[in-house]
């Protein structure tokens, strides 16, 4: 039996997200800002298999258009890869299968994913045995939102969005993702908000000492109430992504008209994401969308983090 027969691939799932409430802060002298956000995992999945090889490889198909995923080392599922070879000592490289269903640079979080699900990947394929602790250092290295995805669910991210506690969350949240052909730049996105808020102080408050999450989002996450929720949905980085691509407004409008209860830009753009209060609501709205010819997804969250399944 050869090796790779008798270890198979280990495939796991990892979610993208949505950050229902963001507020961002003070900019750091590495770059990153100070934030408070509300995370949701959403029902749209990055799956990756982990098979055994000498050295590390990729191949990335998808359900989205994945042309602008990097195929070399700066590629994320990679880089998580190495990372845990070098912290563990494990001698021996991955091959890597990843399969996207989360739009490429669209403010979902979808090479974050990827990174939490090849390490979870990696480290059950080697047999390294990391703790839930230690792979949550590992994915805050790797980026801001690699930890949420590892721990799925519903949660509240501060510092860079890296330090999460679970939030309580009831039900289903129903939404609908319309995702763009063009991904944004999130550096980008941030670098405007800053920009604005130097530039254009009176249109755009100044960043807040402390952020914070408000217990009205709080309160709606646990009641499970997308009513409540609608009215609380906040996103800091949803005027500058619409000053960089003001296309968007109209997407935003034309959900809002057609039943959404509320949209709002999805991380630092340029996907929207529209709540609505019920599953039939989200095919209809959806549905809507796709008879115009712009793609829409119903989607529901909260969903589990990344898992070997
Ligand atoms: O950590 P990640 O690679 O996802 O971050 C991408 C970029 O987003 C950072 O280089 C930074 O420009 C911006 N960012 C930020 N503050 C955060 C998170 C991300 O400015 N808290």
């Amino acid at each position: 039996m050869t090796l790779a027969e008798e270890f198979p691939g280990v495939r796991v799932r990892a979610p993208g997200k949505i950050n229902v409430f963001l507020e961002v802060g003070a900019r750091h002298d590495d770059g990153y800002h100070e934030l408070a956000t509300a995370f949701q995992a959403v029902s749209l999945f990055e799956d990756v298999v982990a098979s055994h090889a000498d050295d590390f490889s990729l191949a990335i198909t998808g359900s989205v258009d994945v042309a602008g995923v990097p195929q070399d080392d700066s590629n994320l599922a990679l880089r998580a890869a190495r990372l845990l070879q070098q912290q563990t000592g494990y001698d021996g490289g991955v091959h890597l299968d990843v399969r996207k269903e989360v739009p490429v640079a669209g403010g979902m979080g979808g090479g974050s994913a990827d990174a939490a699900a090849a390490l979870v990947a990696c480290d059950a394929l080697w047999g390294t045995g990391l703790s839930t602790r230690e792979l949550h250092a590992l994915a805050a290295r790797l980026g801001a939102d690699v930890p949420f995805s590892l721990m799925g669910g519903t949660a509240i991210g501060t510092g860079r969005g890296d330090a999460l506690n679970p939030a309580l969350a009831r039900g289903r949240f129903e939404w609908v993702i319309v995702p763009n052909a063009l991904g944004m730049s999130t550096p980008k996105t941030y670098g405007e908000l800053d920009r604005l808020r130097e530039q254009h102080a009176d249109a755009v408050p100044p960043a807040p000492a402390t952020p914070a999450v408000p217990s009205a989002v709080l309160q709606a996450l646990r009641a499970g109430d997308p009513q409540m929720l609608a009215h609380a949905l906040h996103n800091d980085l949803q005027a500058p992504a619409l000053r960089l691509r003001p296309d968007l407004r109209e997407v935003l409008e034309r959900g809002e008209r057609d039943g959404a209860l509320a949209g709002l830009v999805s991380g630092s753009g340029p996907t929207i994401a529209f709540l609505v209060d019920s599953a039939a609501a989200g095919r209809e709205l959806a549905d809507r969308f796709e008879r115009d010819g712009i793609e829409a997804l119903p989607v529901h969250g909260p969903v589990h983090g990344a898992r070997v399944i």
